[in-house]
């Protein structure tokens, strides 16, 4: 029997402070507000390039931006497949507590901004970078193929993502690393969103378990770890296209141990940033705990294993 905590958010605190949010994407890019490609997109602590031996300052700043454009990408598809699990939650609870269905809703028109969002800077970079990076898909696929899982394991990854953000936010602010400013305004803004999502995450899970016995919530933590190696095997392929992007935009082969070189250092930045981040954000591990220790016991070694 699990023992979830009931957490201290609120519907109508929730879509109070979304309403005073009222950013747009042509606040955040478009017209004046170009990237800058003289500076990094990325903070280091998410892009793990500076520690690359083999590569130049001016390798590392073109990797650091692949890792831009892929970062767009890569959460413009997890916005693919939270649209539909967050709309299927509003036909499951109905019209009966208004508030919660009006939040969902907001929720659901946000995500469909942060989709747009992702895309108008993917335009920008494109027109900007000079070269082509491939990337994993197409999106849709990779969206229908999580969306084969149960809601719960579904609404676990969503939880640990949208929590996750916050971190990715907090890194883009620290003194040491001059950013471009578009980019971390991206980062900022979606952020100011994803603190509200975050916390409706929380309600829908715990919404859902409500409802669930025993077998479904083992079932739901079985999908939670199955989506979770579908991303990473995801990941592991998106670094072989960025080590093939940043040959054709820097017009450098590299030997077979270069490559290995920055296949390792970027293995693990992929890891920390697309799935540890997340994974270690105390209200996340918070949710796993109360729904099975064990369970949050195994994302812990999953974690210390990246590190
Ligand atoms: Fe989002
Ligand atoms: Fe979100």
């Amino acid at each position: 029997m699990v023992s979830t905590v009931s957490s201290p958010y609120s519907y109508k605190a929730t879509l109070e402070a979304a309403h005073k949010i009222t950013w747009r994407i042509e606040d955040i890019i478009g017209g004046d507000k170009r990237l800058d490609f003289s500076k990094p997109f990325m903070p280091d602590s998410l892009a793990g390039v500076e520690s690359i031996p083999c590569l130049n300052g001016a390798e590392k700043l073109v990797l650091n931006h692949i890792r831009g454009n892929s970062y767009l990408y890569l959460f413009g598809v997890v916005e693919e497949f939270i649209v539909p699990l967050v709309l299927e939650h509003v036909q499951r609870i109905g019209t009966e507590d208004i508030v919660a269905t009006q939040a969902f809703l907001c929720f659901a028109e946000e995500e469909g901004k942060h989709i747009n969002l992702f895309r108008r800077f993917e335009e920008e970079f494109q027109a900007g970078f000079g070269s082509p990076c491939g990337v994993i898909g197409p999106a849709k696929t990779i969206a229908d193929a999580i969306l084969q899982h149960s809601s719960l394991g579904i609404a676990l990854v969503v939880l640990q993502i949208e929590w996750m953000t916050q971190h990715h936010y907090l890194d883009s602010i620290q003194p040491q690393q001059e950013l471009d400013p578009q980019f971390c305004s991206l980062l900022k803004h979606h952020w100011l969103e994803e603190a509200q999502h975050a916390k409706l995450d929380t309600l829908m899970v715990e919404t859902m378990v409500r409802d669930l016995n025993d077998a479904e919530i083992q079932q739901g933590i079985a999908d939670y770890f199955a989506i979770g190696n579908f991303i990473h095997n995801g990941l592991m392929a998106q670094v072989q296209l960025d080590i093939e992007a940043l040959q054709q935009a820097t017009g450098r082969l590299f030997t077979e141990s270069e490559k290995q070189e920055i296949q390792t250092a970027q293995e693990k930045s992929y890891r920390w940033t697309f799935l540890g981040s997340g994974m270690v954000h105390p209200n996340f591990v918070k949710m796993l705990r109360s729904l099975d220790p064990t369970a949050a016991d195994r994302v812990a070694e999953m974690v210390y294993a990246m590190s």
